[in-house]
């Protein structure tokens, strides 16, 4: 990137309120100068978070994370710097030319298509040959509200109705038939979606990029017929309701995952709004941290048949691997959460979401399923799936609880069980570092404050000394650099200045861990400064003993003994 000034991309910065574009994403309180809120990039439940508006950065007192209003876009969207710099100019009204971002060329016309795709099937419904499926739509209890706030639509019972349409806009064949709405063979272009009612899918922004077209009045192979992966529809990477679900399940920190999207829509449409579905198929690594951005409870609301149990057990299997654990609902009489909410109603379903099931109880019934305690050998095979599922989870209370469970259950000596137990190493949350040595200490604590004061910098540039550990090393050495080419600092500044260094930042965000004071004294810098003095002299004396240790020349042995003296001298 680099194409805009350093000037410009403070300007652009400057444009905004880092509280404010925050804020937008997280809830934040004031308190005294700062705001605070929880820190979406670890798992917490405190607000850890804290966004300066005087200083215009964000620092999270537990994992460390910090940066501008940049770095926060970059981390929480998952866009790299030139897109978020764009659109921290867009919220700002800067006029920017950085540069069409390649993705987005690629695919307007894509988006063209779809958009008017869209806008195409919503008529259609609404006309007198969508009577038929409005009347299917009403008779599921689908009423008019939802059909526009889903944007439900209708792909009519020919082959080329919106062909001719896209024919007409002049769009190039190659873009028709990549978008996967169209087909082309020897007699020309055809629609790949007929006859079905249209329900639109969308990216994790709310556009339109695919459908899934289901039958209502005709008989087919398939009930629902999807968009193949295309350029704009990835289906792994996105979730049925992403979009209008985020907030909602930020804000009650409780996020529902379904099968079906028609069963997100039927919760939806009772008030239940933070819900999403995988869409009848295995979630995704991407999916799955989708997932656990959204909220901290995530409760799995699979159908209630076998297969729905499956999907339930894939899905904490792929959640796991990321440190969650969700937990699960269970509907009776294979049962879709769709059906549920219509033969039981609201009220009855939200006792089923207040009353989940830890994710080890659905195992043990799970594997009970189809087993005989009575039988040594289904008792034995129970006992070892247990085991392993214990061994993939990372919640220790849990682990205790279902312990518990199953010694009482099958009367198994405990002993036999943990003995087979793995103690997996932690993935959720990050340990803060302990026992710092006191050197290292001393220099984060330098580098903290060389951050935020020109004095403090002046100091170590003065020394004559230098910091042990090499990334401290490196990143004292760019903010003297930057002091000495703008002769001044500001830590918002000086971050945007390093970006792109992804070491360099980890630097900082290590730094900002558990440090935070404001003020210092210049006693404290002083002894910062000796104490990493101390340290390198004592290397520097440990180096020199087990070089004399080697040699025997006695002349250069006193010269060496000499060296040593000096050195003690100097501390
Ligand atoms: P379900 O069969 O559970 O759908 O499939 P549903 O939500 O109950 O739908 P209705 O009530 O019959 O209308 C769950 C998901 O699997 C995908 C769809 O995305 C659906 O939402 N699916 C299902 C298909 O893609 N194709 C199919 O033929 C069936
Ligand atoms: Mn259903």
């Amino acid at each position: 990137m680099k194409l805009l000034t350093q000037e410009k991309i403070n300007e652009i910065r400057n444009s905004v309120n880092i509280v404010d574009v925050i804020s937008s994403y997280v809830s934040l309180t004031p308190r005294g100068k700062n705001y605070f809120g929880i820190c979406p990039f670890h798992d917490d439940n405190n607000p850890s978070m804290s966004v300066s508006p005087n200083k215009q950065i964000y620092k999270c007192f537990s994992c460390g994370a910090t940066g501008t209003v940049f770095n926060f876009l970059m981390d929480f969207e998952k866009i790299p710097f030139n897109e978020a710099v764009k659109k921290v100019a867009e919220l700002g009204g800067i006029h920017v030319d950085i540069g069409n971002i390649k993705k987005e060329k690629i695919n307007t016309t894509q988006h063209q298509i779809y958009d008017l795709s869209l806008k195409f099937y919503i008529n259609n419904i609404n006309t007198t040959q969508g009577k038929k499926a409005k009347e299917y739509l009403h008779k599921r209890g689908i009423n008019e509200v939802i059909i526009k706030e889903f944007q439900i639509g209708l792909a009519l019972n020919s082959r080329d109705s919106l062909s001719k349409i896209l024919r007409k806009k002049q769009f190039k064949e190659e873009e028709l038939t990549k978008s996967g709405l169209i087909g082309k063979n020897e007699y020309g272009f055809y629609d790949l979606f007929y006859g079905r009612i249209m329900f639109p899918l969308y990216d994790l922004n709310g556009r339109v990029i695919a459908y899934s077209g289901r039958i209502y009045d005709r008989e087919d192979n398939s009930k629902y017929y999807n968009t193949r992966e295309t350029e704009l529809f990835k289906k792994g990477q996105i979730l049925y309701n992403y979009h209008r679900a985020r907030d909602i399940a930020r804000q009650k920190n409780q996020i529902i995952i379904m099968e079906g999207f028609m069963d997100v829509i039927r919760a939806h449409s009772v008030g239940i709004k933070n819900c999403v579905a995988a869409m009848g198929t295995a979630i995704t690594k991407e999916q799955a941290s989708l997932i656990k951005k959204m909220a901290k409870e995530i409760i799995l609301c699979f159908d209630g048949d076998e297969a729905g149990a499956k999907a339930t057990k894939a899905c904490a299997e792929e959640l796991n691997k990321i440190g969650v654990i969700p937990k699960v609902i269970r509907l009776e009489d294979n049962m879709d959460p769709d059906e549920y909410i219509i033969k039981y109603g609201k009220e009855a379903f939200e006792r089923k979401i207040s009353n989940p099931i830890s994710i080890m109880d659905f195992e043990l019934s799970y594997l009970k399923s189809g087993k005989n305690l009575n039988n040594a050998e289904d008792k034995t095979l129970y006992i070892k799936q247990i085991i392993s599922e214990l061994n993939k989870i990372d919640d220790d209370i849990l682990k205790e609880v279902t312990i518990r469970k199953i010694v009482n259950e099958t009367n198994i000596d405990e002993e036999i069980i943990r003995n087979h137990l793995v103690n997996k190493p932690k993935i959720t949350k990050k340990t803060v570092t302990v026992n710092l040595s006191k050197y290292e200490k001393a220099e984060k604590n330098l580098i903290y404050f060389m951050l935020k004061n020109a004095e403090v910098i002046k100091m170590y540039d003065k020394k004559v000394t230098f910091m042990p550990t090499k990334e401290y090393r490196l990143l004292a050495r760019e903010i003297s650099a930057y002091y000495k080419e703008f002769g001044n600092i500001n830590e918002a500044n000086f971050i945007d200045y390093i970006e792109g260094d992804t070491e360099l930042l980890n630097t900082i965000k290590k730094i900002n861990q558990n440090i935070t004071s404001e003020k210092y004294t210049i006693e404290e810098i002083e002894d910062y400064i000796s104490v990493i003095k101390e340290y390198n002299v004592n290397t520097a004396i440990e180096r020199f003993q087990s070089k004399m240790q080697e040699i025997t020349d006695p002349i250069k042995k006193a010269e060496i003994a000499q060296k040593i003296i000096d050195l003690k001298k100097g501390v």
